[in-house]
């Protein structure tokens, strides 16, 4: 059956990056035959300033029939003075809420050959491969109720971190999952020594560890694990968290390779049907100059093709393109130690002769 795929390329650099991976994206299909549909359309401040919306409806609905969609990334000062529904990090969360993609996956791992590029020692960091699994269309971010109150002295501001079991078990179980096929060791980060929501959380998690013997379950309150990330990140495997802690230790754990614009990430509904983003933003002070590095969006049409394509050899072999290029010293200008990198549109171009070779 042909699977759907839709480009969101969105702004500042999610246009170039987005582009790059199309080219990858092209070249696969017609080497190996793939029956694809592929469409395109504007998300965010470009879409907002073309259409006065950063998610307009028929974007919404051609995600909501995609398999996969690739998002690019959103935002920019441009955009900083509009309203909550007009911003274009809107569109993510009404991307993630409506498509339930709940749960986030967000690897980040260090190529040995640029270790250089970690702000942490080499001795430290050497080997770095975890997997954060974020969860996504929950906790503080969406709970109600949630509000500003401003007719009383003194106002005041809320928000509700709430998880109910479903939510916490669906998530887990992809936690557990991930750890089975990794090396078997599951940290599950909260503050339960404060948050009545967090120690819930722990038992429940804990409840469930019974189902995956073969996974080491271990509990760590979260400002303990943003100490841990950067003492000792070779200590984790898979890290489970809340959407808040998740998108705290995600930012934390990706700085840690020194080189963000590598990181891919994936979310996924429970169909595995998901959105695929580059772990960075849209990088406006570099947007336009053919400058910003494109593996990272190529690394998620990685993960796109092994988690709601079906395509896993063809992910295997972006993959290994993706360890050739650094191997072979191909550098982009955010983890050069030299003046001699390539430019974004040059990337795709060796990414593609390389798997052409493969
Ligand atoms: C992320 C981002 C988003 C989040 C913002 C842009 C809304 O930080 O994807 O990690 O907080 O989830
Ligand atoms: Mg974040």
């Amino acid at each position: 059956m042909t699977k759907k795929i839709l480009i969101l390329p969105g702004d500042g650099i999610g246009q170039e990056v987005t582009a790059s991976a199309v080219e990858v994206l092209d070249f696969i299909v017609e080497k190996f035959n793939l029956q694809f549909s592929i469409n395109s359309m504007e998300v965010g401040g470009t879409a907002y300033d073309e259409f006065g919306s950063p998610i307009p409806s028929n974007v919404l609905n051609a995600a909501k029939e995609a398999d996969a969609v690739l998002f690019g990334a959103v935002g920019g000062p441009k955009w900083d003075d509009l309203g909550w529904d007009d911003r274009p990090e809107n569109a993510l969360l009404t991307l993630r809420k409506e498509l339930n993609l709940f749960a986030n996956l967000r690897p980040a791992f260090l190529f040995d050959e640029l270790s250089g590029a970690s702000p942490l020692k080499e001795n430290v960091i050497k080997g770095l491969d975890i997997l954060i699994v974020r969860e996504l269309t929950g906790g503080i971010y969406f709970g109600e109720p949630r509000g500003v109150v401003e007719d009383q002295k003194p106002n005041y501001a809320f928000n509700t971190m709430i998880y109910n079991e479903d939510e916490i078990r669906r998530i887990a179980k992809i936690a557990f999952e991930s750890a089975q096929k990794r090396n078997g060791r599951l940290c599950s980060v909260e503050k339960a020594n404060v948050l009545e929501v967090s120690k819930f959380w722990r038992s429940i998690v804990t409840e469930m560890s019974s189902d995956y013997p073969d996974v080491e379950l271990s509990h760590q309150l979260a400002d303990n694990t943003a100490m841990q990330l950067v003492l000792d990140p070779n200590q984790f495997d898979v890290i489970v968290a809340s959407n808040l802690f998740g998108d705290i230790l995600s930012d934390i754990a990706a700085t840690l390779t020194g080189s963000i614009g590598m990181l891919p990430s994936a979310s996924l509904d429970s169909a595995f049907k998901g959105m695929y983003e580059p772990c960075h933003g849209s990088a406006p002070d570099i947007a336009g100059k053919d400058i910003a590095n494109p593996i990272a969006m190529i690394s998620s049409l990685s993960m796109a093709l092994r988690y709601s394509l079906n395509e896993e050899d063809i992910s295997d072999k972006i993959d290994l393109a993706i360890k050739k290029f650094v191997e072979q010293g191909y550098r982009t200008i955010d983890i050069a130690t030299e003046d001699n990198y390539l430019k974004t549109s040059a990337v795709s171009k060796k990414i593609i002769e390389i798997i052409d070779n493969e």
